[in-house]
Parts: C-alpha cells; structure tokens; sequence
C-alpha cells in the first residue's frame, strides 16, 4: 500500500527538483506537504501522483520556449531515476484507485451482448434530456462561473485530447489497430495544427480567461477530476486493457456526440463570443468515430477473438459511464452547493489567481481554519471556509497564499 508516508518522500523528491521560474507544463510536484492525515487529502495526493506517472510518458513543451538550456530542461524533466520512481507507485496506486471500479464494471458487464449494448446505448444516448449540468447552468445567474470551473475541470485531460488514446494504437494487432489510427488522426486534426483537438480546447479555456498551457491548471483540479483523468489513463497505458479502451472509446465517442452539441448550443446562446468550434466538431465527427469504433473496431475483434471480447468492451463502456457520471455528479452538486453559498453572501464567482494558489483543503480540513478564510474553489471563486466543510467530499480548495500566511 502506497501510504502517507510514501506519498510525502515522493513528494518531497519532486519538488526539490522543481526549478523556479519553470513553465507550468514541465510541473510535476504533488500535495505532498499538504495533511495527509486527512483521508480526503491523501486520496487527493494518491491521485496527483498517479497523474504524475502517466503525464511521464508523453513529450511536454512550453509553447512560447523557456529560458535557459531546452536540452538541460527535459534531461532534468524526464530524470530517467525519478520517472522510475514514481513509477514504481503505479501499480500499487492503480489498484487501490481504479482498479475495483474496473472489477465492478466487470461483474455488470458479464454475458451482455456487446452488440445488443451498443445499440441501446446509442438509443438511449440520442433519446435522452440534456445534461442536467448544463440544465442547471440555463437557470444559474452565476453560469460563466459554473461553466469556467468545468471548463478547468475538463482540461486534466482535454488541453493533451488523445494522447492517452494514442498510446492504445501503437503494436501490433490487425484491421482493428488500422480503424483506430484513423480515429486518433482525426483527434490530431489530421496533422492540421488548428484543428487538433486539443487546439481547439486551448480557445474555449481563453474564452473563460484561464490559462491555455497544458498542466498549468493543475493545482485547481479536484478529486473527482484527477479520478475521471486517471481512470482513462490507467485503461490506456495497459496494454492488458486493450478491450477494456475499445468500451472507453464506445462510451465516449457516443456520448461525446450527444454532449457536445448540447455544449455548443448552450455556448451559442449564452456566451457567443466564446470560440466553441471544439464542440461543434465533435458533435460532427463523433458520429461517424461511433460508427467506426463498432462497425471497424469491435465487430470484428469479436468475430476473430470470441466472445469474452465483446464482455470486456461491455466492461469498458460501463466503467466509463460510470466515470464521467460520477464526475458530472460532482460537478453538479460543486456548483449547488457554490450557489448556496452565494445566496447567504458567504461566497463570490471569482477567477482562480495561479500565482498564490496555496495550500490544498478539503471540505473535511476545512474544519480546521478559520471559518471566515477565504477558500478558492477551483475555476468557481471564493467561499468562506465555514461553509466549505460542508461542500461534497471530493471538492477540493485552495487558500490563497497570502491568506495562508
Ligand atoms: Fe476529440
Ligand atoms: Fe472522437
């Protein structure tokens, strides 16, 4: 078991190595001074640490350079002891965090017919009322506020869309490896640098005036967040859940069709000036990766390797319903409890100040300060401390440095 104490040696490695002045996409400290006595904020570093292994694997560059030596910087970044130990986490981590949810997802997903699965899912993925996230946000007064906050929360793993995905294509294994090349160079805009995925991410977070760089949110991101980030990327970086991505890549692309285009008409009447072609691309192209993760991807994994296939990528749809419900829930019932708060006076929208984040709290820490302190949640605002204790128990604030003092 990865314990406290593991978490904070760990912690402490890395953010002795941490360079002032370094651009946020090179970051990779943890809360690790933070009180990890506090389960909620142990949960919360297990998980930082977790991002941090997987972020590891992939090539990370400011987009405006750095100061000094680029050669020296990743030498120091991508440390190759450090990387191993961090990685050593891994496992052990992915099994206490995401592992039983994958098991459960399992035992749902045993005997039922992939085949049967997908075309419920995309009936009932058409059929179904809008979000009740962006139902809310239609009602809220403090709606850019609310959609800001899910704009940050999202961007854990949207500002590098596809790179997770990507590390599902690289081998060996038939037509199927072949389709979902073809999906994943549509994620990277066809080689198109503006139409990338994650390119298009980059102007909807400038349209709610957050920073653009991938990792440069990532103080702000909640549990729920980093879970939602882990989870997809602990199916990826296993080569044993090929089949298991397959039912990711079905859940997501069909849902994603739908979603998005809630998104896009909710932005177009709301804040029109916001660049919202991310949405309106997807809930295009979606159809047609839905159409091919089935007819291209799953058919004929099936056909050729059996029946215990179709389970796993059964398996894989419902961890990721399950996934991204459990984060819209969350973010629904952040925003309820915000709004509360606005409406005894005790909280205000605010954009978050990167610059003095400060210490991590959780609801159940919050106890412990000062109930008038002012608690930065996340892409929300500020609420008083008091009222913070109260909010779900996987929201996660910050107080602002020069409160902390
Ligand atoms: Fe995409
Ligand atoms: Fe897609």
């Amino acid at each position: 078991m990865i314990e406290a104490a593991d978490i904070a040696r760990i912690g402490r490695h890395l953010s002795g190595r941490d360079v002032s002045g370094a651009p946020a996409i090179w970051e990779v400290r943890i809360d690790a001074d933070s009180d990890l006595a506090d389960p909620a904020l142990l949960d919360h570093a297990r998980h930082q640490t977790l991002m941090r292994a997987y972020q590891s694997r992939y090539a990370l560059l400011p987009t405006d350079g750095a100061p000094g030596d680029v050669v020296e910087q990743l030498r120091r970044r991508y440390d190759p002891l450090t990387l191993a130990m961090v990685e050593a986490t891994r496992t052990e981590l992915e099994d206490l965090l995401i592992t039983p949810a994958i098991e459960r997802a399992r035992a749902t997903a045993a005997g039922i017919d992939w085949a049967t699965y997908a075309e419920t899912l995309l009936t009932t993925v058409r059929a179904a009322p809008e979000s009740p996230f962006v139902a809310f946000l239609r009602t809220s007064p403090h709606r850019e506020a609310h959609y800001r906050n899910f704009v940050l929360q999202s961007s854990a793993d949207l500002l590098a869309e596809a790179s997770a995905s990507a590390l599902g294509v690289i081998g060996e294994f038939g037509p199927a490896q072949s389709a979902l090349f073809r999906i994943l160079i549509d994620e990277f805009g066809y080689g198109v640098h503006e139409r990338k995925h994650s390119v298009l991410y980059r102007a909807v977070m400038r349209g709610f005036d957050l920073p653009e760089e991938y990792n440069a949110c990532w103080p702000l991101f909640d549990t729920a967040a980093l879970r939602l980030h882990n989870t997809i990327h602990c199916l990826f970086q296993n080569p044993r859940y090929l089949f298991l991505q397959i039912g990711f890549l079905l859940h997501a692309e069909t849902a994603y069709q739908r979603s998005t285009r809630d998104h896009f008409r909710y932005l177009a009447k709301f804040h029109p000036e916001v660049d919202a072609r991310y949405f309106g691309e997807h809930a295009h192209i979606d159809l047609h990766h839905t159409r091919m993760v089935i007819e291209e991807v799953a058919a004929p994994l099936v056909a050729t390797h059996g029946p215990e296939v179709g389970y796993e990528i059964v398996a894989g749809a419902e961890l990721t319903r399950l996934a991204f419900a459990e984060a819209g829930d969350q973010l629904l019932a952040v925003s309820r409890a915000f709004d509360a708060a606005i409406d005894q006076g005790r909280a205000a929208p605010r954009r978050p100040d990167l610059s003095r984040a400060g210490a991590p709290v959780t609801p159940s820490s919050a106890v412990r300060l000062d109930p008038t302190a002012l608690v930065q949640v996340g892409g929300l605002g500020a609420v008083e401390a008091g009222l913070f204790a109260d909010f779900p128990q996987d929201a996660l604030g910050r107080v602002p440095m020069e409160v902390a003092a």
